[in-house]
């Protein structure tokens, strides 16, 4: 049997820290739930689906404990995707890269599966879209194991699953970890198209699937940011969104100014299906870019006059600066010299040594109660 230890799983290249886990107690408890129905699939090879595997724990868990091969895997963020890919070459004593592949949720991912491990995700709407899929798609027979810390978990979730499936249990809770079991698949659901909404105030659809920042809607840090939009390089050839969500930045970026060069990217497989949407829905399509990368991996040093973020203060589902540090070196490294990075963040937030660190000389251009919008120049 082949030697495999949660305990050699990293969160690389996402941000790693103390308080911040690889795995948690709701990894082994979905595997413990699933592990008859994981076997009882030995006789049907590839019909194993694993959705929101935070870095790992549930594929490599599958792959190496019940020796399963083929294992299909979606992952929002392209940062579990590279976390996942790495851990299956050092978590076990044999590498387990070839036990899997990635792909978007939809009908490649699952098609044909009989069994799907899921790691519950924060929003109901992700959840919603996720339930759907796999009753438009996966074998009658599928029975889904999703679980999760107690604490973020909620009753609407049942009633989330309750619409996709007939029914829906609860186990009893382990270490502060549940799951839920859907199965008998309603017949008849449509997987979710992208939700939309028109802003008449800015002429502008906002399209959004699953957790995209914000959905629909119009956070206000964004809106501060937007009110500074033309005072942003002048002369500015490429602009990058940094962390686009539903691509709102970019598009009135583009929209207000017809010689840029726009790329929008984001990390999450949701917000890339969404910011890509948008640009459709505002004819903006051929005139941006949507990149679904990990903070900037893929972009070139020194190749943008002008980069906009309103960053993430999360990690998962723990409050953490990492991650905004991350992006700011990131848009350090690719500004050119004498371009412009502009933040929004809470004003509660002080960033900007570590900006002036990152990036270079920082000042604050806007600040109300809640907002500070800030300008770094590149060096
Ligand atoms: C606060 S939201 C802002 C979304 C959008 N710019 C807006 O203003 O509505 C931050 C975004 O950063 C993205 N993000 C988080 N980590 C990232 C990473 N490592 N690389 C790229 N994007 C990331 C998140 O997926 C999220 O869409």
């Amino acid at each position: 049997m082949t030697e495999f230890s949660f305990d050699a799983l990293r969160r690389a290249p996402d941000v790693e820290a103390d308080n911040l886990f690889a795995v948690d107690a709701s990894d082994r408890l979905i595997l413990d739930e699933a592990a008859e129905a994981l076997e009882e699939t030995a006789g049907h090879p590839g019909t194993v689906v694993v959705i929101g595997d935070n870095y790992g724990a549930l594929t490599l868990g599958a792959a190496a404990v019940l020796d399963l091969h083929g294992i299909r895997v979606h992952q929002d963020a392209r940062a579990g995707e590279l976390a996942l890919a790495a851990n299956a070459r050092r978590a076990a004593d044999i590498d387990l890269s070839g036990r899997f592949t990635h792909q978007p949720l939809g009908r490649a991912l699952l098609e044909g599966a009989r069994v799907v491990l899921l790691q519950l995700p924060r929003s109901l709407a992700a959840l919603d879209d996720i339930s759907r899929a796999i009753a438009a798609y996966a074998d009658p027979s599928v029975v889904v194991y999703a679980g999760g810390r107690v604490k973020h978990m909620t009753p609407a979730m049942n009633d989330v699953l309750g619409t996709s499936f007939e029914e829906v249990t609860a186990t009893l809770a382990r270490q502060k970890s549940r799951v839920l079991i859907a199965e008998r698949r309603r017949e008849g659901i449509a997987p979710a198209l992208p939700r939309r909404e028109h802003h008449d105030d800015l002429d502008l659809w906002v399209c959004a699937s699953g957790n995209a920042f914000a959905g629909t809607k119009i956070d206000i840090g964004t809106r501060l940011l937007i009110d500074h939009l033309d005072e942003m390089v002048p002369d500015a050839r490429t602009a990058v969104d940094l962390g686009c969500g539903t691509g709102v930045l970019a598009a009135l970026l583009a929209r207000s100014r017809g010689d840029l060069r726009v790329i929008a990217t984001d990390q999450s497989a949701a917000a890339v299906e969404s910011a890509t949407a948008t640009m459709a829905a505002n004819g903006l399509a051929q005139r941006v870019d949507v990149v679904r990368d990990d903070a900037l991996s893929g972009f070139d040093d020194d190749s943008a006059d002008l980069i906009l973020l309103n960053p993430p203060f999360h990690v998962g589902s723990t409050v953490h600066a990492g991650i905004a540090l991350k992006l700011f070196e990131a848009a350090g490294r690719v500004l050119r010299p004498g371009g412009e990075l502009w933040t929004v963040f809470n004003s509660h937030l002080a960033y900007r040594a570590a900006l002036q660190r990152a990036v270079g000389p920082t000042r604050q251009v806007d600040r109300n109660a809640k907002f500070t919008v800030m300008v770094s120049t590149g060096r």
